[in-house]
């Protein structure tokens, strides 16, 4: 059975920015299911996460959040599940579709993983388009998460860099999560996962995302992809421990919730079978996600 399940990013969504993430979210996933009738499930994934890295909405991308100096350090990762194709970009700056760069590492490359000034050159070698990614709304946007915590809460710089994930936690409405697709064509299951990382995060920092199993996993029939506080996705391979607990036998939305049940750090997940069944779980006030299956035909919204 075909299915498609793609993510905006766990976290607590203002009324505007869902009106106007929400449309996106329902073309990403239109667009990734017509590759899936194409029996492309890999170029699914990739295009409905292209289309959310291209949105301002979201955190991934043009929308990417900035690291505590204003720099934009983005990661992306994609897995299949059989045969196992894994490729992943770190800290890269200037590439306009991380996801993409990913996808070509696992295919067009001996390698899993690259970072930095590697992968953007490997990005040139393969003409991917480029930009200046870092946006007037997210400068704005650092600019006042940065005022208002050392206004309220610390006072100095130096420790509100020792406190960044702390702060996170106790602020969770200044910060938005990263965008996931998974899908299935019935034969293999294929997980992506893009992210502009945690606002104000320290320069040079890596979170779950472009790590496989933590942020992004495929194995046996079951995929998954995580969005939240990274360094609490990392302690517990969330994605890759949930695949596991399918293994064992749990039910896919048993695996969701108990992995997500893990962790005190705001996190969510969505997840697909190979039957073509997709879950989400999370913990955090809302994760808007757009769900097509060949069962049901209609994009149904969940998460809101
Ligand atoms: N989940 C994205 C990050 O923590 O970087």
């Amino acid at each position: 059975m075909r299915a498609i399940i793609v993510h905006g990013g766990a976290g607590r969504w203002g009324e505007d920015r869902l009106k106007n993430a929400l449309p996106v979210l329902r073309k990403a996933v239109e667009v990734g299911y017509s590759l899936l009738e194409e029996g492309d499930p890999m170029g699914a994934v990739e295009e409905a996460v292209k289309i959310l890295e291209d949105s301002p909405y979201f955190n991934a991308g043009k929308g990417s959040v900035l690291s505590i100096d204003g720099s934009l350090e983005m990661d992306a990762c994609i897995v299949q599940d059989e045969p196992r194709t894994v490729g992943a970009v770190i800290g890269v700056r200037r590439v306009k579709n991380p996801i993409t760069l990913a996808r070509i590492v696992a295919e067009r490359t001996s390698h899993h993983i690259m970072y930095g000034e590697g992968a953007e050159r490997l990005a040139r070698i393969f003409n991917l388009p480029e930009g200046n990614l870092v946006t007037d709304y997210a400068r704005k946007r650092l600019e006042k998460v940065r005022e208002k915590l050392l206004k309220e809460e610390i006072g100095d710089e130096l420790s509100l860099m020792s406190r960044t994930v702390d702060l996170i936690r106790k602020y969770p409405h200044l910060f938005i999560g990263t965008v996931g697709a998974v899908a299935t064509d019935g034969k293999v299951v294929v997980a992506g996962t893009s992210t502009g990382g945690t606002s104000i995060k320290l320069p040079g920092r890596v979170g779950d995302t472009p790590i496989p199993g933590a942020g992004t996993w495929a194995e046996d029939g079951c995929g998954a992809s995580a969005t939240g506080i990274g360094e609490g996705i990392i302690q517990i391979l969330l994605t890759k421990t949930l695949c596991e607990m399918v293994k064992r036998g749990f039910p896919l939305q048993e695996a969701a919730n108990r992995v997500v049940g893990m962790t005190k750090y705001p996190v969510g997940v969505i997840a697909v079978n190979r039957e073509g069944k997709t879950v989400l779980a999370y913990n955090t006030d809302s994760m808007p996600v757009a769900v097509k299956t060949e069962e049901k035909k209609e994009v149904e919204i969940h998460g809101v």
